[in-house]
């Protein structure tokens, strides 16, 4: 069983390939999640995969909230996370082994791939050049059969980036960033033609439209898939992604 976690695709096509190589089910965090669904049986030594971008070089934190309250019925046989990320995950990894601790559970392995980025609400951080962004799904894809069969040979170990100064990205920074996701910068400019496509996009069904505006509810992690995939570009942060690219996962 694979419960998987994606904003603007990257860690979708990576979960759906996975799950149709391994043939296993996947279930959406958010969707699990809105309707209270915990409780998951399974097969005496089934695979249990998480599959989740990266933020702030930390796990979202309705990932770590969905793993907190799941319940399971039967042990998994081996248990692994494949993350994608724009550059590097720090000690994300870490963070959900500890909160799978918890419930008296183990990371056998957690696997990273590099993905074109999303994260465009500061000012300095834009989406990637269209050769870098291209390179990563190349490689991205190329990656995938060898990442399914590590995962089918259950093998044990970290296999991503860790980056740079890792524990202080994630549990200084990540942690400051991951607590303070408000989404009141988020507005629409006069470009908005009332699609509601970015209702339709929102992970966690936060958006609204209002008078044929967006409005966002207060309940949002930045996952960008409102400013990436409006036709208009029409959706910005504050003025941070003034003048931005977009970019979105499509087949
Ligand atoms: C809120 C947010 C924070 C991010 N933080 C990081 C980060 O710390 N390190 C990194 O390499 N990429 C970071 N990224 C980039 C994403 O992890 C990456 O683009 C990922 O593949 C997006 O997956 P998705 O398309 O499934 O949402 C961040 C993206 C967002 C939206």
């Amino acid at each position: 069983m694979i419960f998987y976690y994606s904003g603007c695709g990257n860690s979708r096509h990576v979960a759906e390939q996975l799950a149709a190589r391994l043939g296993q089910k996947l279930v959406f965090i958010p969707q699990a999640a809105r309707r209270e669904d915990y409780d998951y049986a399974l097969a005496e030594g089934e695979s249990l995969g998480f599959v989740f971008p990266i933020y702030s070089w930390q796990p979202p934190r309705l990932v770590l909230d969905f793993v907190e309250r799941l319940r399971l019925a039967g042990a998994p046989g081996y248990i692994y996370m494949v993350t994608t990320y724009g550059d590097d995950a720090g000690m994300a990894d870490r963070m959900l082994d500890k909160v799978l601790a918890a419930k008296g559970l183990r990371l056998d392995a957690a696997f990273g791939v590099a993905m074109p980025n999303t994260y465009v609400n500061m000012s300095f951080m834009n989406i990637d050049p269209p050769e870098v962004a291209q390179r990563k799904l190349v490689r991205a894809e190329e990656a995938l059969p060898l990442l399914a069969r590590s995962i089918r040979e259950r093998r044990k170990g970290v296999e991503l980036k860790r980056g740079v100064f890792p524990r202080t990205k994630t549990y200084a920074i990540g942690a400051g960033f991951n607590q303070s996701l408000s989404d009141k910068a988020f507005h629409a400019t006069d470009a908005c033609v009332s699609c509601g496509r970015c209702v339709e996009v929102c992970p966690l069904r936060n958006i609204a439209l209002v008078g044929g505006r967006p409005r966002w509810n207060g309940h949002c992690t930045h996952c960008e898939a409102c400013y990436h995939y409006c036709p208009q570009n029409a959706v910005q942060f504050g003025r941070a992604t003034r003048g931005k690219g977009q970019y979105h996962y499509s087949d």
